[in-house]
This record gives C-alpha cells, structure tokens and sequence, in this order.
C-alpha cells in the first residue's frame, strides 16, 4: 500500500484520550488508536475492566496511563484534560462512555433519568469544554462523540436514551462550529446495534443470567432489520473513529458518520 495513503489513516507521535475505555466499543477504539501508533490516556468508571484494556494496549506496544474516571463529575473530567494536556498535549479526544436501561417514560424512575443524562449528555458535555479548551490554543485536534441509531430512530422504552443521543448529535454540530475556525473538528460516530456487553440488557433474566434462546433471537432480529443482514462489531464502530481521528478526513466535521449496517439512512 503507498506510504503516504498509510500516513493519513496513521496516528504516530500523537496523543488519544479515550473516555469509557473499560469495555466494549470503547475498549476496541483504544487499542485501534493505539495500533495506530498513538499514545493513550484511558478512562472508565469500572478500574477492573480499564487495566485488561491496559493490558491490550501494552502488548500492541503502545504507551498508555490509565485514570479511574466518572464522567457525571465535571471537576474530574476537566482534571483528566488538564492531566493529559500537561503530559504532552491531546491530539484526538473520544466521548464514549454510556449506560442504558428501559422503561416507559409514564413508569421512568427519576434517578434511572437523571443518570442516563448524567453520563450520556452531561458527561460528553464536559468532556468536549476539556478537549476543546486544550485543542483550541494548539489550532488543531478531533474530537468525536459516540451517539447512537437511537437517535435517528425513536423506539418505544428508549426514550431518555434516544434524547441523550439526539443531544450529542446537536452538541456535535455546535462544537463543531465554534472550534473549526481554530482548526479543531468534531464529529460523531453513530452505531447500529452492536454486540457488547451494553446490550446483554435486553436478554437477561429475573436472575440476571444470559438468556441464550433470547439473546440468538434478538441478535438475529436485529441482524434482519439492517440492509447487510447482520449485527455490527466493535471493529466496525473503531474503524469509523480512526478515519475521524486521522488526517484521512481533514475535510470532515461536524458530521454524523453511522455504521449501522443501514439500519437507518435520515
Ligand atoms: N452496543 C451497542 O449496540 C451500541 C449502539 C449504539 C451506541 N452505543 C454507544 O456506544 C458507547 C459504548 O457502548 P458499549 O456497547 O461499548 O457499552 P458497554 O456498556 O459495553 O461499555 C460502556 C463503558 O462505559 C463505561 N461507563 C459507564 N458509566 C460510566 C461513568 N459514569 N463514567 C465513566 N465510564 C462509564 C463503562 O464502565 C463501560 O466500560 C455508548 O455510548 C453507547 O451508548 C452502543
């Protein structure tokens, strides 16, 4: 492959911040950044599942720091960008952290709403106002928010979910037009639905144990409800946030970029 096409999709000699890093999607962008040649800081609530993320990142030979974060508490996530700023500067900054749960919005629990929000929205929040205050004075840096098909596509349940979702796309949008006049972007990465541990909500049982009928029934659902006829795979969802961290899309911000297997096409 030509060496200059491999340059634009590469991240060497930069620095990533990945908040939610714990698991999952957030877990597989790190170590896709990091394989990129990157230099990581890592977040997440849950310690445990940060230092098998750790563990990844070692051994594809790559430098990362780890940091025991909750995103609901804004001191800290603006602690975390000081932190990593004075570590060498921050050239990508990923949002990725969220939870999920359902209930009717006549039988939703006001604190099950007030942390949906308090992660999936407020957290993401200030996790822009601390990656757009170190990038801004450098003139260059993306940032890129994980959003969902939620919000493109309303489902009954899921309604505080999908709000906080359609709030990260407008909150995208926004950032994107006041930092891009400094040479900063911002986009979202918007994915279908796709097999992590998130999703296992919707096939346990009263003992909270996997419900493997349920799960292949839900998995094969959903896999039928996209245009490619199948669920989506965190490399699929990290592959989509290299190209928005690397020069590769110089061009692109403040743009919704959805791998959902054509689930939804708005
Ligand atoms: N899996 C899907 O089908 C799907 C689809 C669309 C969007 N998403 C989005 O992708 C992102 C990652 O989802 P996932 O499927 O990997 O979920 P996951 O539950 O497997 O991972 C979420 C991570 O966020 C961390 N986290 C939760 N609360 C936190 C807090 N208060 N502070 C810091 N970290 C916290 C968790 O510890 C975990 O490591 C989420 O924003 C989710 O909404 C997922």
């Amino acid at each position: 492959m030509d060496a200059d096409l491999i340059a634009r999709f590469a991240l060497d000699g930069r620095r990533a911040v990945v908040i939610g890093a714990g698991r999952g999607i957030g877990r597989e962008i790190a170590i896709v950044l990091a394989k990129a040649g990157a230099a990581l800081v890592v977040a997440d609530i849950d310690t445990a599942e940060l230092a098998v993320t750790v563990d990844a990142i070692h051994a594809a030979g790559a430098q990362v720091e780890a940091v025991p974060l909750d995103v609901r508490d804004r001191e800290a996530v603006l602690a975390l960008g000081a932190r990593a700023d004075a570590g060498g500067g921050i050239d990508v900054w990923v949002n990725v952290a969220g939870v999920i749960s359902a209930a009717n919005v006549a039988d939703m629990a006001p604190e099950e709403y007030d942390r949906i929000v308090a992660v999936n929205m407020t957290g993401v929040y200030w996790g822009c106002a601390a990656a757009a205050r170190i990038m801004t004075p450098r003139g260059r840096g993306s940032i890129v928010n994980i959003s969902s098909t939620g919000a493109d596509v309303p489902s009954a349940g899921l309604s505080v979910y999908a709000m906080t979702k359609a709030a990260v796309n407008m909150l995208t949008r926004s950032l994107a037009h006041e930092v891009g006049p400094h040479g900063v972007r911002v986009n979202a990465v918007a994915p279908g639905f796709v097999d992590t541990p998130m999703v296992t909500y919707r096939f346990r049982d009263a003992t909270g144990a996997i419900d493997e009928r349920q799960k292949q029934a839900i998995f094969a659902a959903r896999a039928d409800a996209t245009v490619l006829k199948r669920v989506g795979t965190v490399e699929d969802i990290a592959s989509a946030v290299l190209y928005l961290a690397a020069d590769a899309s110089a061009f692109v911000t403040g743009q919704i970029l959805r791998p959902n297997g054509g689930l939804a096409m708005p």
